[in-house]
């Protein structure tokens, strides 16, 4: 059953004071990469709220909204200097917290400053990916996930910016019946007896796809956990039939989609691969933390002479980004493989009413007992 005007419109926009946006602001969310810190502040937008990302001379992290409180100069120009960030206009100084340290240009006996605070957000870093929360206090516990905190491993990261609504690709993270069509290859028209599952899991939804190839059947897993990541494993061999994942061999990946506007959206990867030996168990994809956030063109998607299709990385990006900037779900038809974009959204509407109710939603973690190490496994194996 398609959703109607008011349902996509509760769900799809993320700006402050929507249902979504205030169930969204009760999680942390990736916002740039610690090494992208190293000089100027950088200009962000998270969850419809423009921001400028800045560490200070003593190496705190800051996140204080994007225009200034004295007459709205952006931020990201201003200079690093006297423990804080002044603004590049008339040098009013704040610090990480928002408070305004200096008012150039103010009677010396003036208590103005201390009767203005900028907007100012917390900011954690872990695994070198710098996380915000946009939240009420007290803020959750930033989750310690397995990949984020092992230390037997390599990790390899990328960031881009995807222009469509994060809805359709938070979609795109439950839907495994994509594999085989979006992703096709000569050795995906082989797979036979598809059989997809989604069950609702306390973090979110657990999704397997088995298929037959031949003799012998495999299956997916992946992991779905509120409000935009999910975690998927390959633990594949070369030969390994299902073939596009084939590539990806040996590593894990988190990925993240976090809101910037109602119609763009910051895409996070994070590779893993334990090291044996000192050495990498798979051919990890290129890092990019000191590109920082990349940008792409919505229509422009690299294509694969060999396989005479659109390259595997463009793939998902090409299928939601021309579902249109904000896909009205009020024209679609979903069928029986589409369950777990079904028990997503149920998941959603459930979360915000839970938030509505002053609760916390699915997936926030208050507990530092069980946020030592939050144990993810997804993967590929053969079903016996
Ligand atoms: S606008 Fe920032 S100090 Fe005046
Ligand atoms: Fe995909």
């Amino acid at each position: 059953m398609a959703l109607s005007f008011e349902e996509n419109e509760m769900l799809t926009r993320a700006g402050p004071g929507t249902p979504a946006g205030e169930m969204l602001r009760r999680y942390w969310h990736p916002i740039a990469f610690s090494r992208e810190l190293k000089g100027r502040p950088k200009r962000r937008t998270l969850l419809g709220e423009d921001l400028a990302l800045f560490r200070d001379e003593q190496g705190r992290l800051g996140l204080l909204a994007l225009r200034c409180s004295h007459r709205g100069t952006s931020l990201e120009y201003g200079h690093l200097e006297d423990g804080g960030l002044r603004c590049c206009y008339h040098g009013w100084l704040y610090d990480v917290e928002g408070r305004v340290l200096d008012q150039p240009g103010e009677p010396t006996d003036s208590t103005f400053r201390e009767r203005v605070r900028h907007p100012a957000y917390k900011v954690q870093e872990l695994a070198g990916i710098v996380f915000a929360y946009l939240g009420p206090e007290p803020a959750p516990l930033l989750p310690r996930y397995d990949v984020l905190v092992r230390e037997d491993g390599t990790r390899s990261l990328n960031a881009r910016v995807v222009h469509c609504n994060y809805l359709q690709m938070v979609e795109n993270s439950v839907d495994q019946h994509h594999f085989k069509w979006l992703h096709r290859t000569p050795k995906t028209r082989l797979w036979k007896d598809e059989q997809l599952t989604s069950e609702v899991t306390d973090f979110g939804i657990l999704d397997t796809f088995t298929r037959r190839v031949g003799e012998e059947r495999y299956r997916t897993i992946s992991l779905f956990l509120m409000p935009n990541m999910n975690k998927v494993g390959y633990h594949l061999s070369e030969d390994h039939p299902a073939a596009f994942a084939a590539t990806h061999e040996g590593y894990e990946a988190l990925r993240w989609r976090v809101p910037m506007d109602d119609t763009t959206t910051m895409h996070f990867t994070l590779y893993f691969a334990p090291l044996v030996d000192g050495k990498a168990t798979a051919k990890m994809p290129q890092d990019r933390q000191d590109e920082g956030l990349g940008d792409s063109i919505p229509g422009k998607y690299r294509w694969d002479e060999t396989t005479g299709w659109i390259a595997r990385g463009d793939q998902d990006r090409c299928a939601q980004e021309s579902q249109g900037p904000i896909f009205d779900r009020t024209r679609e038809h979903l069928g029986v493989s589409d369950e777990g974009v079904i028990l997503l959204r149920r998941l959603f509407k459930q979360c915000i009413d839970t938030v509505k109710n002053g609760q916390d939603p699915v997936g926030v973690i208050r507990d530092p007992a069980k946020n030592e190490i939050i144990r993810l496994v997804p993967g590929e194996y053969r079903v016996t």
